[in-house]
């Protein structure tokens, strides 16, 4: 997979790009991410990116130029990316989304910054996207958050230590379970007996439930849509009634 990230700050992805899984993933090949810096698609001597908003108001504006620029250099050979732009009212990013990005072959991110970017730099976007409802100075956080996202999910990104469908949100939405290392005992809590039995069958249907027990607990609705949808096994709708049968008895 190929992204190319488009921004006036290129510094802000070094320790990203260099660091950890993904500078593993880069250094050996197995992704390629290239961060353009806006200013060099730029044709003025002093490489102007931002100019004041038509009708007033606080703050600067990119300019469509650039962009246009950057986008028909960075398209001239080669597969066509998927164009994504980052924007507090965008689409909001999950895992169903980092797992349909990751199977495109090329994204290009394209980073606001100041009050935003010209509007018309949209016809050439096929997806806006937000990371949450909150406003960051500019969308290099939320380019690095969706690459972080998406290229985990590259194969062959993640080692063998690192297990994809465990995490939360991969299966149909539930939560993941809890983790213990050793020692087995540390500062008088105890590690759960069932994950020291060596008893692996005990030991899936003890992360199962407890997977269960926190998406019922922190995302109900979760539940509640696999119920109606029918995508819960006859094993883990036993575990379901088990839990809140406990939690009548609890509040009895
Ligand atoms: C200060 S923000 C602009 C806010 C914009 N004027 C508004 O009304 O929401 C500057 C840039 O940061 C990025 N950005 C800020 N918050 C974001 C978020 N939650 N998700 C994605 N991008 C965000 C976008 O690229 C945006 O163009």
């Amino acid at each position: 997979m190929r992204i190319d990230v488009l921004t006036v700050l290129p510094g802000l992805f070094d320790c990203f790009l260099r660091e950890g899984v993904i500078g593993r993933a880069i250094s050996s090949g197995k992704v390629d991410v290239r961060v353009h810096n806006l200013r060099d698609f730029t044709t003025d001597k002093h490489r102007v990116v931002d100019d004041v908003p038509y009708g007033g108001g606080p703050g600067m504006v990119l300019k469509p130029e650039p962009i246009f620029r950057a986008y028909e250099e960075l398209t001239k050979e080669g597969e066509k990316p998927f164009v994504i732009l980052t924007e507090p009212w965008g689409e909001r990013f999950n895992q169903e989304m980092a797992k349909e990005l990751s199977e495109k072959p090329r994204l290009l991110i394209i980073c606001g910054r100041y009050e935003g970017v010209d509007e018309r730099v949209k016809a050439i976007v096929d997806r806006e996207v937000s990371i949450g409802d909150y406003v960051l100075t500019g969308g290099e956080l939320p380019a690095m958050v969706i690459m972080d996202a998406v290229l985990r999910l590259v194969p062959g990104v993640l080692g063998n230590r690192e297990s994809l469908e465990a995490d939360s949100f991969s299966d149909r939405g539930l939560l993941g379970y809890p983790n213990y290392t050793r020692p087995a005992r540390f500062r008088g809590m105890e590690v759960p007996d069932v994950l020291l039995s060596g008893h692996h069958a005990k030991i899936e249907r003890w992360r199962k439930e407890q997977s269960l027990r926190r998406t019922l607990e922190r995302r109900p609705e979760v539940i509640e849509r696999l119920k109606r949808e029918g995508l819960l096994t006859e094993e883990e709708l036993e575990i379901l009634r088990k839990i809140e049968e406990e939690r009548e008895v609890g509040e009895d």
